[in-house]
């Protein structure tokens, strides 16, 4: 296939899952963060995650090393300039993400795959930040990306169907099973699935149950793997909270307005399992 050499932009909960699942699969993947602290933060979790399927048996500690050796950091993003594809998984900001668009234009070579891993961003404003259109679209991962199947392909009316083609062979080569959708705000899953978690948010803030009944509740009563709770501490308050924002801007409807109680776990810093506390605590 085309794309041999890959870049990821932002080494964080997603970020750092989309290098794991490219180097696994056998690409050199950059990965650039804002700083060096944060690309060592960064790169001390990927190691972490791989010594502890070592020590479970699910990887050689040869293949371990062999797939280190595949990810290379740094906080320069002119060395994207060797990426056959770039995946952007920065924080959820559209004036951020449309800047950095405009940057890998003029950093990368015209052959060059833009894709961003939004959650609710407009695909088609980072298109048009750059001087080629057809060569970006969406490629939304899921949390944690190591263990979730599923990439949504996401392609704007700039799109060339070479781009969708190419990028969705890639998706397949890292091991994920892709599904089609249009730029359209919060594609299909967010579309469906942050409406009820904000709902659950809603429901404990008027005092109907606990936290962990509500969760007990749809993960027995649905058959769920976790509750709404445990899923918002996954996810990040923050992420949640800027997803809803795009989804309440976008739509204009009460139901994607994030509930009161979650901006102020945000303001408090409350932000889940990766600030070691959310709607739960965490122990280090
Ligand atoms: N790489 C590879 N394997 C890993 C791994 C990693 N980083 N981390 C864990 N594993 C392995 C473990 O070793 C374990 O293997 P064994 O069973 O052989 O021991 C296996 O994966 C399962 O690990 P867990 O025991 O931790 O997993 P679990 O059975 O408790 O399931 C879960 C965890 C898959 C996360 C499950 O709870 C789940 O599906 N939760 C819902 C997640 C979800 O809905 N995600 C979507 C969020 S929304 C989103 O992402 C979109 C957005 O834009 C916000
Ligand atoms: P995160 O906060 O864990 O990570 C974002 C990382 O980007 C941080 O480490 C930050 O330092 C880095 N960063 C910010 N600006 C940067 C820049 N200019 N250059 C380099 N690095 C920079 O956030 P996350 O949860 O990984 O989310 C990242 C993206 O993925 C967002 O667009 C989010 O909506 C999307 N997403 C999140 C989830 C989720 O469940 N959290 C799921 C799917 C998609």
């Amino acid at each position: 296939m085309a794309i041999k050499t890959v870049g990821v932009i932002g080494c964080g909960l997603m970020g750092g899952g989309i290098t794991q699942v490219s180097a696994q699969a056998g690409f050199t993947t950059l990965v650039v963060e804002a700083n060096d602290q944060l690309l060592e933060a960064g790169l001390g979790r990927l190691r972490q995650t791989l010594s502890g399927l070592v020590e479970k048996g699910k990887l050689e500690a040869k293949e371990k090393d062999a797939v280190l050796a595949r990810i290379v950091g740094t906080t320069k993003l002119e060395e994207l300039k060797a990426c056959d594809i770039v995946v952007e998984a920065i924080t959820e900001n559209q004036p951020l993400k449309n800047e950095t668009f405009a940057t890998l234009d003029r950093i990368c070579p015209p052959h060059t795959l833009l894709a961003s891993n939004t959650s609710s961003c407009n695909v088609t404003a980072m298109a048009a930040a750059t001087k080629r259109p057809g060569h970006v679209l969406g490629l939304h991962f899921f949390n944690p990306v190591p263990l979730m199947k599923l990439v949504e392909v996401v392609r704007t009316i700039l799109t060339d169907d070479a781009t969708v083609t190419e990028a969705t062979e890639w998706v397949r080569a890292v091991g994920k099973v892709p599904v089609q959708t249009k730029d359209a705000t919060a594609f299909i899953v967010n579309r469906l699935l942050v409406p009820y978690l904000l709902e659950a948010i809603r429901v404990y803030e008027s005092g109907l149950a606990s936290l962990e009944d509500i969760d007990q509740a749809m993960k027995l009563g649905c058959g769920y793997p976790m509750g709404p709770f445990t899923l918002l501490d996954l996810v990040g308050l923050d992420t949640t909270m800027y997803v809803a924002e795009v989804m309440f801007e976008e739509f204009r409807e009460p139901r994607y307005a994030p509930p009161p109680l979650l901006k102020r776990m945000v303001m408090a810093g409350r932000l889940g399992r990766k600030t070691g506390r959310g709607f739960y605590t965490y122990a280090k």
